[in-house]
């Protein structure tokens, strides 16, 4: 079968996608076709937490898989209650809700700050200030949320009830509070879709001391940015950030499709019988093997995702061609001086699999990728950037 002509053929035409038929891996290499080898640095866009066929993980959900595959939210399982009290433990928050994707974490997100607001100030406080440049979803609702004028078009009319604030910019949150009757404030600590472009400290810190005062809810969209991708478990934990909620997806599941929105004090009670659910949202299969994920997500395992990140930034961050690396742990955007596609494309010519963001070239490997297959992976990338466009 020719793949990429049938692709072409019967799969509806909304991504781009690179000229590679990924066949099999084993952590963090991947085949093609071929056999031809690539060392993945994408990560799946930050989901393959242990990279490809992980053992422990293969363990865990065909256990899981040969007992109950599904139930329906009707019944009790064990896993999704194991997996529920483990995230609420490790990040202090009380409750969970989940779902299958990073949409659906944030449309629950939504919908819990709209119901919180309406029963505490009344149902014309609804809107929800985000930020310019963010990226929440592609569902009509977090679309809109999402502050890019770009992935609006052709799509409107839009979930009416969302604002945007310039990244960084505080003045502009104290503004749109004062113009709108509003639920929440929510953002991504570090922008990925976005360019990999972290929040300053002293923002956020801002913004949180305002959420509190008055009586907004924080709502931080960590699907990108959550289970150990920036060297700490959650993304806001790298800033001491106290969130109301917290979203997540993408490397909890590892690779199959999870989402959690996870529920601090002020709303944990919020949602009632009848108010949200999702059909194959908590899976048993799914639920097991992020548990298995978040177990392994130690403080071993988050120091060497820090010592990895330093290595990367450091050989790249003054090399030829290279402007400047963003970003925490390994959640990596390298602001390069050529076009990001041609390097990208070479890049994979040369058997590293990397992708974008923005104008950047993003890094999202396995957080267990071992330090020589990275060394081998960043050489070529520094020799790829070095490269002179007319030599
Ligand atoms: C920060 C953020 N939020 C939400 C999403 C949407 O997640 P999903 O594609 O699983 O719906 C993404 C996906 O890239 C993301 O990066």
């Amino acid at each position: 079968m020719n793949i990429k002509q049938n692709d072409q053929k019967f799969i509806a035409n909304t991504y781009n996608r690179f000229p590679v038929v990924i066949k099999y891996g084993k952590g963090s290499l991947v085949y093609d076709e071929n056999d031809q080898e690539y060392i993945d640095l994408s990560g799946g866009i930050a989901v393959n937490t242990f990279g490809f066929a992980d053992q422990a993980w293969i363990d865990a959900i065909t256990d899981q898989l040969q007992q109950v595959q599904h139930t329906s939210n009707l019944y009790y399982t064990e896993p999704a209650v194991k997996l529920a009290e483990l995230l609420c433990n490790k990040t202090g928050m009380k409750k969970v809700f989940f779902s299958n994707s990073g949409g659906e974490a944030n449309e629950c997100a939504i919908k819990v700050a709209r119901k919180y607001a309406a029963d505490l100030k009344g149902k014309d406080y609804y809107t929800i200030i985000t930020l310019e440049n963010s990226f929440h979803g592609r569902t009509i609702t977090t679309l809109a949320a999402t502050g890019q004028a770009y992935f609006h078009q052709d799509f409107t009319p839009l979930t009416p009830g969302f604002v945007y604030a310039r990244a960084n910019v505080f003045s502009d949150i104290e503004q749109l509070a004062e113009q709108n009757k509003c639920a929440a404030i929510m953002l991504e600590v570090i922008q990925g879709e976005g360019g990999v472009n972290p929040l300053n400290q002293e923002y956020l810190d801002q913004v949180a001391e305002f959420c509190v005062k008055n009586d907004l809810l924080l709502i931080v969209d960590e699907v990108q940015t959550g289970n150990g991708r920036t060297g700490e478990l959650f993304g806001y934990m790298n800033f001491d950030l106290r969130p109301d909620i917290v979203t997540t997806a993408k490397g909890l599941g590892g690779g199959l499709p999870l989402g959690a929105t996870i529920l601090g004090d002020k709303v944990q009670n919020t949602l009632t019988p009848g108010t949200h659910g999702s059909t194959f949202g908590g899976n048993p299969v799914c639920c097991a093997g992020a548990i298995n994920i978040l177990q392994r997500i130690d403080d071993d395992l988050l120091a060497e995702v820090k010592q990895k990140s330093d290595y990367i930034i450091n050989t790249l961050k003054n090399s030829k061609g290279i402007k400047n690396v963003t970003g925490l742990g390994l959640m990596l955007g390298i602001e390069v001086e050529r076009n990001n596609q041609d390097i990208i494309r070479e890049c994979i010519e040369q058997g590293v699999l990397v992708i974008s963001a923005k104008d950047k070239v993003r890094l999202l490997p396995a957080l267990n990728i071992p330090q020589d297959i990275l060394e081998q992976a960043i050489n070529v990338i520094k020799r790829v950037c070095a490269k002179t466009e007319h030599p």
